[in-house]
């Protein structure tokens, strides 16, 4: 059976889709099909087929293959069906969930996860900034309600350490584990991101480097209680600048006002974090009231960065040794406001800049929640592998989506008509195609292990028996995409 036109055969039988991924049609399943990309326009009076329960069965698969790690995500528009991403092929690129406020990015994101740690594709490090993945997150809508979180969901898979103990234990939580950060773990370069909060100069940040080298890791506490004799003495002995170290003294005494600052620490919190994802546990780091810019990119640049070298180690000895069980767990860290870390002037400094140049070389990977994708460096949108897409309107946003995206243009306009909530546009590594999905809404009773909904299970296996069944595809022109019916010598789609 053929797919698609007159190019080089792909898919199961054939070399599979690298590249960009974008266009590549690797089949999700196993059944005894082939696929071949779509390379030519059909000739005119071709006939048109709608796409069947069945071919969306050949080309997204199951949830239940044994053989993958398939998850369903949704359903097509007008179509019960489930869509499934391939895990496995989702972790090991980093990926991003955008959409404008109030879309269902978080909802979305909620989703993902609990499909990660259901399938156990990966660990999971979350920066809950508005503590909404780790415990119960409130849904908005005219009657006040719920949803579950993921230690809910997975009660002994989940550890949630928090930044902000009180509103933690106030909300509920019971069990979860305190986390503090000391002055002597931040370095320049977390200051250098947070410059803006801080308001600190560019003389300042030298100086801080002048200041580091002095005296080491203690700095900060040792800036913190010079005086203005001490700080005058210190630049006449070091080429500091006096003005400029006490602009600096003055606005980090603004950090010790965050609630998880601890001058020095005895206990070593990142290293319990490191146990618990080595124990395969999926570690939520909730912000509670501490989640200003400030207080949320200081302490997740802090931790994301001990966390990221400890993998490069892990990694360089597991390349050494070769030995299966030194192999890093694959982890995926989540960040909101991606952009905030990501923005051209900042991503070149940024922890999480690295981690996603460095694509999967060290076992670590993003996922990235953002509302502003255009705010995020070119260079780090197109190692986006999966681009998981609400509503957006910004021109600037939807281009930013499709950078690096061969034939993304024809795709523009799906972007923007999207429903407000609870539809997405999937594109990229993870899916054979992009796709757009409707995801079940998720209450406060109901389970989000996936995107059916609830008590709705695939069957485990299909009929080859044609289905009949004539619907829309897709939620847009089926012309846009490049699905061509079972039929002997049925043709239908335009390249991408
Ligand atoms: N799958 C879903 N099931 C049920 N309700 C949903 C779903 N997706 C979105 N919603 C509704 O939409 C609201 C907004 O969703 P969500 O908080 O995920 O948006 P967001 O894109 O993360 O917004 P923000 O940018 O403000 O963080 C939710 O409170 C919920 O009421
Ligand atoms: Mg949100």
């Amino acid at each position: 059976m053929g797919w698609g036109g007159n190019g080089a055969k792909q898919g199961k039988k054939g070399k599979k889709g690298e590249g960009n991924g974008y266009a590549s049609l690797v089949v999700q399943s196993n059944a005894e099909v082939e696929l071949l990309p779509v390379k030519t326009i059909p000739a005119h009076f071709s006939q048109v087929y709608e796409a069947s329960d069945r071919d969306f069965r050949i080309i997204f698969g199951w949830e239940d293959d044994p053989h993958r790690r398939n998850f369903a995500i949704g359903q097509p528009i007008d179509m019960e069906v489930p869509v499934c991403l391939d895990l496995d092929r989702f972790v090991e690129r980093s990926n991003g969930i955008f959409g404008k406020s109030g879309t269902g990015k978080s909802f979305l994101t909620r989703l993902l996860l609990a499909g990660t740690i259901q399938r156990q594709a990966a660990v999971n490090l979350i920066f809950d900034m508005h503590s909404e993945y780790g415990w119960e997150a409130v849904s908005e809508g005219k009657h006040f309600s719920t949803v579950k979180g993921l230690r809910q969901l997975f009660p002994g898979l989940v550890q949630i350490f928090t930044l902000d103990p009180e509103s933690t234990q106030r909300r509920g939580v019971s069990d979860a584990q305190e986390l503090f950060i000391s002055f002597d773990q931040i370095e320049v370069e977390d200051l250098a991101l947070v410059r803006g909060e801080l308001n600190l100069s560019e003389a300042s940040l030298e100086n801080a480097i002048i200041l580091r080298n002095e005296f080491g890791k203690g700095w900060i506490n040792r800036l913190l209680m010079m005086t203005n004799e001490e700080i005058q003495e210190f630049c006449e002995t070091k080429m500091g600048s006096k003005s400029s170290i006490m602009a600096l003294q003055r606005k980090l005494t603004r950090l010790a006002d965050l609630k998880y600052m601890r001058p020095s620490s005895a206990t070593n919190y990142v290293a319990k974090i490191l146990t618990a994802l080595d124990d395969g546990k999926h570690v939520v780091i909730e912000f509670g009231s501490q989640s200003t810019m400030l207080a949320y990119m200081l302490a997740t640049n802090v931790i994301a960065r001990r966390i990221h070298a400890s993998y490069v180690h892990k990694a360089d000895r597991f390349l050494q040794t070769k030995n299966p069980v030194d192999r890093p767990r694959q982890l995926m860290i989540t960040i909101e406001e991606a952009h905030r870390f990501l923005d051209p002037a900042t991503a070149k400094q940024t922890i999480f800049g690295t981690i996603a140049r460095e694509m999967r070389k060290y076992f670590v990977t993003l996922l990235v929640v953002d509302q502003r994708p255009s705010g995020i460096d070119n260079e780090v949108m197109s190692q986006i592998g999966t681009r998981i897409t609400a509503l957006l309107n910004d021109e600037k946003d939807i281009d930013a989506i499709f950078t690096g995206v061969s034939g993304g243009q024809n795709l523009r306009s799906v972007l923007a008509k999207l429903d407000s909530k609870q539809q997405a546009l999937l594109l990229g590594h993870a899916v054979p195609m992009p796709v757009v999905v409707r995801t079940a809404p998720t209450t406060a009773h109901s389970t989000p292990r996936s995107g059916l909904p609830p008590g709705k299970k695939p069957p485990m296996t299909w009929s080859l028996k044609p289905l009949r069944r004539q619907r829309p595809i897709w939620g847009f022109k089926p012309q846009e995409l490049g699905v061509r019916s079972q039929e002997p010598g049925a043709r239908r789609f335009i390249p991408l």
